[in-house]
Parts: C-alpha cells; structure tokens; sequence
C-alpha cells in the first residue's frame, strides 16, 4: 500500500481507503461488512469513512459493530463521519445542518454509534448556508481542542467557501479544514481539476482531499455496459435516480464511453475498474480514493489499481483523455 499525507497535515492516509455509503445497511449485515473491511485492512487501508446520514445512522452502527468484532488496534486505521443532513427521517432544523448544537450532537452520536472514543476525521457533508462559517468553524476546533475530532475538513463545499473557512480560522486563531471530500472521477472532474487548484499549494490552504465515488457508482466499471445487472445498487429501494441517471441519454453517451476505455484496458491487460481508479490515483492532488464495494471480491480488484499506476505514462493518458474528451482548464467567470 502507498500512503499520501493529507494535504498539509502529518497524517498519512492510504491511497485507497474504503466508504459505508449505500452498502452498510442495504446491502450488507454486520457480519459482511467484517468481511470487505477486513479484506480491505489486510490490504492496507488505514480509512474508513463514514456519516450520519449514511441509511440513517445504520452505516456507522453497522461499521462500529465490525470494528468491535475485528479488534484490530485503534491506532491502526482511521474512522470518519459527517454531519450536516442527520439521522433521522424528516430531521428538524436544529437536528441538521452545521450550527453549533448539531455539529456537537451529531459527533457524540457518531462517536456512540461508531464504538469509538474520538473521530479521526470529521467533515461537514455540505455547505450550511443559513450558518455562519465561523460558528461552524468554532465548533470544529472545540470538538479539535476537547479531543473529540482530531482532523476537520468539508465535502463539496465551494472554493470559495473553504477559503472563507480558512480566513475566518486565520483571523480568529481557530483550527481550519485540513481536507475536502468531492467526487472526483472519469466523469466528475471540473471541481476537482480546476475550482480547487488554487487550494492544493502550501502556502495558500495546503488541502487534502478523500475524493468519493471514483468508479461513478459503478457505471466506470463496464458493468452497465450491456444492460443493467441485477445485483447492483441501481436497483436499490431509492436510487431510482441512479437507474435514471445510468438510462439518460448522458448515461448512454458515458456507457459509449466505457466501452471504449475497456479497449485501452485490455491493451494494458487489467480491468475497467483497476484503469478507472488508477486514473484517480495518478491525480497528485489526491490523497485517497474512498472506494465502495458490495462484495469481497470487489475489494480484491480495486485495491489491485495501484499496481497499475506505473503504466499509465504520458502516452496512455493521451488515450484516455482522447476518449473522454471532458478536460477543462479554465475557471469559469476567468477571462
Ligand atoms: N461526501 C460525499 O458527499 C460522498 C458521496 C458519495 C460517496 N462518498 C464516499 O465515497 C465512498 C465511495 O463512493 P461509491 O461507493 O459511490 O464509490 P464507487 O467506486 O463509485 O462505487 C462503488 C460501487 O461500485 C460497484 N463496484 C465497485 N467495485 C466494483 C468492481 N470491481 N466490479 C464491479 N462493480 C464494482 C459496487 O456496487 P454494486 O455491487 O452495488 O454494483 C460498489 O458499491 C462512499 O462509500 C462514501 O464513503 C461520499
């Protein structure tokens, strides 16, 4: 395994780390779960990431209950949640969001779920716009200087937003976001690649980053390529967006898409989703690539990507970007 420090911290996090979304809870028990994160610790991984809203708090439950039964050391990996959407079906407004009081309620209940003394990494899930940032950003540092939480960051938060974050820390003396979370994949780039460029340089905010659903939900790794299969997420009691999404006619364009990285994957004699996750893992600026997986044998795949990072030089990326065809260098709104 390859480790990346986060951004500027002193942490150094596994390239490929591992997500509860959708699986805990849907589609696997607690004894399941054990299996792929344990397939996944003997392989490496160091992060596992989490949220309060993950199947309404059943993910870190589920999650909690497979560390207890694992007993592997606790300062062996990393545990995450996130807050910002709650737990509950129909929150109210002071059980959601990033004031004080529910950042504060939504980390001792993670921490109670997760079986776990203190958060590794605490992120807010999204931006909080009837928040100021500098309430959330108090709340960060007193859970930091309590001990609760021992790095903050945000998940699709703008640009903009996390500077605004990061001033307000600077100008107060208070702990800024150490890391973000966004999608970032084949398909999901401007954020990632331009937006945040700014970010990444030392002497601005130094940012790390845990980009999330690097085989676009599956759709990266050829297996909508003939149809939809039907053990897969698409099919899930509510992700009949996803299913809308992978029949669009932007879903259709991607598929065509697929099918043509699968060629350049068989050329170099690996798999459409080991291609599609070392592709995220070429990028410098990512720290780890948060993968999922319904089955062991997914993991077994996926954390082979690595090895392949080596073969993809200047000339393979020309390829891929050949067919993707979605590069944009610019800022929107920059002359
Ligand atoms: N911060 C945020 O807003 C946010 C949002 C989304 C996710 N996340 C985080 O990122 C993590 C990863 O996201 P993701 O689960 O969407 O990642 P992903 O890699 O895009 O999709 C994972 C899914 O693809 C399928 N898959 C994975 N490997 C495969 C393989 N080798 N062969 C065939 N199918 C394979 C599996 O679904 P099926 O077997 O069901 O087809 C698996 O659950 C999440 O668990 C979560 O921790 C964060």
């Amino acid at each position: 395994m390859e480790f990346r420090r986060l951004g500027k911290s002193g942490l150094q996090v596994s390239a490929l780390s591992f997500g509860a979304w959708v699986t805990f809870g849907q589609q696997l028990n607690v004894d399941e779960a054990l299996a792929i994160m344990t397939a996944a610790y003997d392989r490496g991984c160091n992060f596992f990431d989490n949220a309060e809203v993950y199947a309404r708090g059943r993910a870190e439950t589920i999650m909690g209950e497979a560390l207890q039964k694992a007993g592997w050391r606790r300062d062996s990996y990393t545990v995450s949640s996130k807050v910002f959407g709650g737990s509950i079906e129909n929150p109210s407004p002071i059980q959601r969001g990033l004031s004080r009081k529910h950042i504060y309620e939504a980390c001792y209940q993670a921490i109670d779920r997760l079986q776990c003394d203190y958060l590794d990494l605490y992120f807010c899930h999204r931006p909080d716009r009837e928040t100021p940032i500098e309430e959330t950003v108090r709340a960060m540092t007193e859970l930091i200087l309590r001990g609760d939480v021992l790095y903050w960051g945000t998940s699709e938060w703008s640009a903009t937003e996390i500077m605004e974050a990061y001033a307000v820390a600077r100008q107060y003396d208070l702990i800024p976001p150490t890391m973000e979370q966004p999608q970032y994949n084949m398909f999901a780039r401007y954020r990632f690649e331009v937006e945040y460029d700014r970010l990444y340089h030392e002497d601005t905010v130094g940012m790390g980053t845990t980009i999330w659903s690097p085989l676009a939900s599956g759709l990266l790794t050829g297996k909508y390529n003939n149809g939809i299969p039907e053990d897969t997420r698409v099919n899930l009691p509510g992700y009949e967006w996803l299913k809308a999404m992978v029949e669009s006619e932007e879903g259709q364009q991607r598929i065509a898409k697929v099918q043509e990285l699968a060629k350049i994957a068989d050329e170099l004699g690996t798999s459409m989703p080991k291609l599609a996750l070392a592709w995220c893992l070429k990028n410098p600026h990512v720290s780890t690539v948060i993968t999922g997986a319904s089955k062991v044998s997914q993991v077994e795949e996926n954390f082979e990507a690595l090895e392949l990072v080596p073969q993809l030089t200047d000339d393979v990326m020309e390829t891929i970007e050949a067919v993707l065809d979605n590069k944009e260098e610019r800022l929107y709104g920059a002359s």
